[in-house]
């Protein structure tokens, strides 16, 4: 039987009203790239993918989810699998009321502050790592812009997985790019990739994992 996996990939999308939301700058192009050298490393893979504009990779059953909470039921539905890796950059922050009409403008004009409340969302690495149904291989990313080697090692712990891809997004070029600058923190290693294509990130980061499977 083929070893399966999910990945999570692109960011999430939190509604502030029917016109308008919170997100980020993710691509998905590396969690794609991971998908399919899982697929090509003889891995049957669900894609759980957050609203991005590349194509579903061919071959590969992909779930679309817009917000962090239908990622991680679309995560913890697809258990058990044997590896998971969350590439998805989540939203870490959900409004805590999705305002039903259009919020108008205030009629105090220019400069006037609008308080929207944000409520935290549930951590899908975390959940996954602590699940009963723990995936063999649980992998999380690092998006750091200051302290990368520190901050990815306090998560590898925290988040409780087996490999930490640290990645430095600090200079602004990585989201939607095709190269990256990463380093594989696991607790029996640090190994620095140094500036590389994501493709060659993906194939890199999946010889890592079947060793451990
Ligand atoms: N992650 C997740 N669910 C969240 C937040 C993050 O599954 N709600 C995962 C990401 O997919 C990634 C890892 O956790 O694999 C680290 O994400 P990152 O954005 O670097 O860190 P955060 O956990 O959001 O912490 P902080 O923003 O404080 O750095």
């Amino acid at each position: 039987m083929k070893p399966t996996a999910i990945v999570t990939s692109g960011p999430t999308r939190e509604k502030i009203d029917p016109v308008r939301f919170i997100s980020n700058f993710s691509s998905g192009k590396q969690g794609h790239a991971i998908a399919e050298a899982l697929l090509k490393a003889g891995f049957e893979v669900t894609l759980i993918s957050g609203p991005v504009t590349i194509p579903d990779p061919v071959g590969i059953k992909t779930i679309h989810v817009e917000t962090a909470e239908e990622m991680l039921l679309a995560c913890t539905t697809a258990l058990p699998v044997d590896v998971a890796v969350c590439v998805a950059a989540v939203c870490d922050f959900r409004p805590v009321k999705i305002s039903a009409n259009k919020i108008k403008k205030q009629t105090k004009g220019d400069g006037e502050i609008l308080p929207i409340k944000l409520i935290q969302n549930p951590d899908i690495l975390k959940t996954i790592s602590n699940h009963k149904l723990r995936p063999k291989v649980v992998v999380g990313f690092a998006a750091e812009t200051e302290n990368l080697l520190k901050n990815a090692t306090d998560k590898l712990q925290t988040k409780g997985c087996d490999i930490i891809v640290a990645n430095n997004v600090g200079d602004n070029n990585i989201f939607g790019s095709n190269s990256t600058n990463i380093t594989f923190i696991s607790p029996q290693e640090v190994e620095q990739l140094g500036v590389a294509n994501k493709s060659k990130v993906a194939e890199e980061l999946v010889t890592r994992i079947s060793k451990l499977l």
